[in-house]
């Protein structure tokens, strides 16, 4: 993925704002991204993701949003493109995990 690719689809907020909004804006929780946007207070998919870039600028590693590799959340394995993140969170979605926001992205369709 990209950091021009889009990290949450409840929200339509990149990789790139999300990680430019961590680095300005220095929140001092993970939490505190939801002012990004709204990021992560959907369907809940993302937080993972955002908890890993929040988690690298506490340690010190975040780096700028450069294209490159979304990386892995806590409990996802890693998806390797957009289309791959995307599925996964359809399927996070059918599965009753969580309910898109109202103007989310819409799942792509089911297999
Ligand atoms: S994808 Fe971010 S809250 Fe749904």
């Amino acid at each position: 993925m990209h950091s021009d690719d889009t990290i949450c689809y409840c929200f339509h907020v990149s990789k790139r704002k999300i990680i430019n909004y961590i680095r300005v804006h220095r929140p001092r929780r993970a939490s505190q991204v939801a002012d990004c946007g709204g990021a992560g207070t959907g369907c809940g998919w993302c937080i993972p993701f955002i908890k890993k870039y929040f988690g690298q600028f506490e340690a010190g590693t975040l780096q700028p949003a450069e294209p490159g590799t979304l990386g892995q959340g806590p409990d996802q394995h890693e998806p390797t493109s957009a289309e791959e993140y995307a599925a996964q969170r359809a399927k996070y979605i059918r599965e009753g995990h969580g309910r898109p926001a109202p103007g989310a992205i819409p799942l792509p369709p089911a297999d």
